[in-house]
């Protein structure tokens, strides 16, 4: 027999408003429901309308818990810390389940690691439930989050619903997602007899209890020692245990967008990638649109944001993390971005370096593991200037005095809604998405790697994208910052075993007939001198690349120098002026270098990807050998 389920405010012991509406939800969304008040035994059930006032009552229920703090400087903005143990995303307990391993990850040469991603089979992944969700919402309220992710009107858009137990959960899936009545009714319109694989992705998360009850920060509750998030791209489903921290618990974003996205866009014949989307006109009026793929932290948020210094260019923002694209009817890629909100890395955020985020932030927004001023606003590490005589909390609430620890933790982040941002694009929510022209990879890359060089065709900036290393960041919980592997900046987010990625990559030329393909280039912010400085001044200066970029889209004569790992820039085709930079330095391609690291790339994607290895990448792989050999 199924309990009986009601739709009620949670405040307090103070219900405000009782509904039985789960009833009259639709079927699959019901059965989902109501299977999962039977799993976790919430006190109550509630189904988000997504309006102001639910938005209101949810922050008051978080005020009074101290789950969140006001932030009085600023209108309607709120700091959250959280537990010291959830602070980031958690590589290592990340599993993608299915039927067959294969299907799931790369399948690595004898006994060598998998670092693509974790396997773990269905049986195993229902243990891991069984274990830890039964009765994990005892006394809580289970919210029901109908959500979208891309605009409602586009075709391209996919549907989910989030159970959560987490009132911050609800507030900033509100801000990074569209939610609410609107998508409940655009799920009952649709037709779930289709595909068979359920028409809208179930999410279910749980912030966890611990197996001793013991929660360690009440303010955050949170189970970081069982920590899992679990995805069945079979069935459309995810599975998040123990974490608040919203990598971990903003279902949409990696988990749907990211890990069932780029399974479903295989099937589908589309890609789902981790990658901005910013438009940029140059100085004759002519606009273009560009995406780019960076690993987490090495930034994306900052460039689709970017100030360009040169005279005449506009930069505008169509998104700062995750892109779905396809290719149309006439060939060409066309690309939304599925967010509705930005969650970026504050640290490093200031006037200087990004004004428009800074422009941004400061309204409607949940802060989270920054730190504190005394006059109720916010601080982190590169933010601007403190005013005199404001002292600082920091972002596990204690005093805190420059010079000591970080006063806001390296991933901390701010979650603001993408509409605010001054410089967002006027097509960000066109329903058949933004044309593309260029496709950019790029990484924290200390030596070596130039600023910018471009793929020689499409194969080759496949390889590229493979072939993507970046340092270590704060964003999961790798320590240092040891240069590790990250193709297509999606180590962490691929929904499918890395070799059929590759494949689908490659067939993407002969997707249609008339496909045209953009170009593709690696660029590197963070090359760094003997010295150990920043060789570029980075920011509002990167659009001197985009410049050189729109030079080579153009087919500008003379732009171009071919390098056995690309092309680069000519001289006179890149503007250095009023900068003082090494240009040699910038753009040199050291031989022993490359062909140190063209062996590394050869020998991880043999090992890694073995027998799923397309014969295309060890075309590439065998061509670049040659190239290198030459010189
Ligand atoms: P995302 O996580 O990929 O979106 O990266 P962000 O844009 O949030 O940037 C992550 C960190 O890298 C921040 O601390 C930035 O200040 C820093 N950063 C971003 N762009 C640049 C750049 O062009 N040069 C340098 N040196 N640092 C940058
Ligand atoms: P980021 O997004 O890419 O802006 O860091 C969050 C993440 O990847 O964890
Ligand atoms: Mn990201
Ligand atoms: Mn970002």
């Amino acid at each position: 027999c199924r309990p009986k389920v009601h739709l009620q405010w949670a405040s307090g012991s103070q219900p405000v408003r009782k509904l039985s509406v789960v009833s009259l939800l639709p079927q699959k969304l019901k059965d989902f429901v109501e299977d999962s008040v039977r799993l976790c035994r919430p006190s109550n059930v509630y189904v988000c309308d997504g309006s102001d006032t639910e938005n209101s009552m949810l922050v008051e229920i978080l005020l009074e818990n101290r789950t969140i703090v006001p932030l009085p400087k600023y209108k309607n903005c709120f700091l959250a810390r959280s537990c010291t143990r959830d602070v980031a995303r958690v590589e290592s307990r990340t599993f993608i389940c299915t039927t067959n391993r294969r299907d799931a990850v790369n399948v690595p040469r004898g006994s060598a690691k998998g670092m693509l991603g974790n396997w773990m089979s269905l049986e195993d992944a229902d243990s891991a439930v069984a274990e830890r969700f039964p009765g994990c919402m005892e006394g809580r309220t289970m919210y029901v989050i109908p959500f979208s992710m891309g605009p409602l009107d586009s075709p391209y858009s996919k549907l989910g619903v989030q159970l959560t137990d987490s009132a911050y959960v609800v507030c900033s899936m509100r801000i990074m997602t569209r939610i609410g009545t609107k998508v409940l009714e655009k799920l009952d319109s649709l037709d779930d007899s289709g595909n068979g694989v359920g028409y809208f992705v179930k999410a279910l998360h749980s912030v966890g209890r611990p197996v001793d009850g013991q929660v360690e920060q009440p303010h955050w509750p949170c189970d970081p020692d069982r920590t899992i998030i679990l995805h069945k791209p079979e069935m459309n489903e995810i599975i998040s245990y123990g974490s608040g921290y919203g990598g971990n618990s903003l279902l949409g974003k990696k988990c749907f967008a990211l890990r069932i996205g780029s399974s479903i866009a295989r099937r589908e014949g589309w890609l789902a990638e981790h990658m901005l989307i910013l438009g940029v006109t140059n100085p004759k009026g002519r606009k273009r649109y560009v995406v780019a793929a960076f690993p987490s932290a090495c930034g994306k948020t900052n460039m689709a944001m970017m100030q360009p210094t040169l005279p005449g260019y506009k930069v505008e923002c169509v998104g700062d993390d995750i892109v779905w694209m396809r290719f149309d009817r006439n060939g060409q890629l066309r690309a939304i971005n599925p967010e509705f909100g930005f969650f970026g890395v504050a640290p490093g955020t200031s006037r200087s370096t990004n004004p428009v985020a800074m422009d941004t932030v400061f309204k409607n927004t949940i802060f989270t593991n920054v730190a504190q001023t005394s006059d109720g606003g916010v601080y982190w590490e590169g933010m601007d200037k403190l005013e005199p005589g404001v002292t600082v909390t920091d972002w596990q609430g204690n005093p805190w005095t420059p010079g000591s620890t970080p006063a806001a933790h390296p991933n901390s982040r701010f979650c603001t809604p993408a509409e605010q941002c001054p410089i967002i694009d006027p097509d960000w929510q066109s329903p058949e998405g933004v044309p593309i022209d260029a496709i950019l990879f790029g990484g924290r890359r200390p030596t070596g790697v130039p600023l910018v060089y471009e793929a020689f065709d499409w194969k080759h900036g496949v390889y590229v994208g493979a072939s993507m290393k970046s340092e270590a960041t704060a964003a999961a919980e790798h320590k240092g910052k040891e240069i590790m592997h990250d193709p297509f900046a999606m180590r962490p987010f691929f929904g499918y075993n890395f070799g059929h990625y590759l494949q689908h990559w490659l067939s993407m030329e002969t997707a249609s007939p008339n496909v045209k393909v953009p170009k593709v280039f690696h660029v590197n912010w963070f090359r760094k001198n003997d010295q150990g400085k920043f060789m570029w001044p980075g920011y509002g200066e990167n659009c001197r690349v985009l410049d050189w970029i729109l030079r080579r889209i153009d087919n500008e004569p003379g732009t171009a120098q071919s390098t056995p790992i690309g092309n680069v820039p000519t001289r006179e085709s890149f503007d250095v002026r009023g900068l003082n930079v090494d240009f040699d330095g910038l753009f040199s391609v050291p031989i022993d270098f490359w062909t140190e690291e063209a062996k590394e790339v050869a020998h991880f994607l043999y090992e890694q990807v073995d027998e799923d290895l397309p014969k295309d990448v060890q075309d590439q792989i065998n061509n670049l050998f040659s190239r290198l050999s030459l010189y």
